[in-house]
């Protein structure tokens, strides 16, 4: 094998690692909060072992209950069933359904 298919393979196997934060910081007004992140956690479920209240009902991405704004850094929701395009290019977010998936992540409770 050449070496420059082989570096590009090391690329594309790269790519696919996933990446996490190491915090999550949650925002209400002028206060944050740190909390140290366990991936594969939601955000619903980062901040509950914080003691960090957010809003939820259904848990499963249905009813919007536990919808927040991202802040900073990206996240995949497992489902969503609620969110329009305009909710999602504003930033908002089911933290209920919510895994970070870039290195920093801060989220603004409503
Ligand atoms: S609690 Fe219902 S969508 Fe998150």
């Amino acid at each position: 094998m050449d070496s420059s298919k082989k570096s590009e393979e090391d690329r594309n196997s790269s790519a696919e690692v996933e990446t996490y934060p190491e915090f999550v910081v949650f925002r209400e007004g002028y206060r944050a909060q740190k909390v140290v992140y366990h991936p594969g956690e939601t955000i619903v479920e980062t901040a509950r072992r914080a003691g960090i209240f957010i809003n939820t009902n259904c848990v499963q991405g249905y009813c919007g209950t536990c919808t927040s704004v991202l802040h900073k850094g990206n996240v995949k929701m497992r489902k969503n069933k609620v969110l329009t395009k305009d909710d999602l290019a504003g930033g908002r977010i089911l933290a209920c359904q919510s895994i970070p998936i870039t290195d920093t992540c801060e989220v603004k409770l409503s």
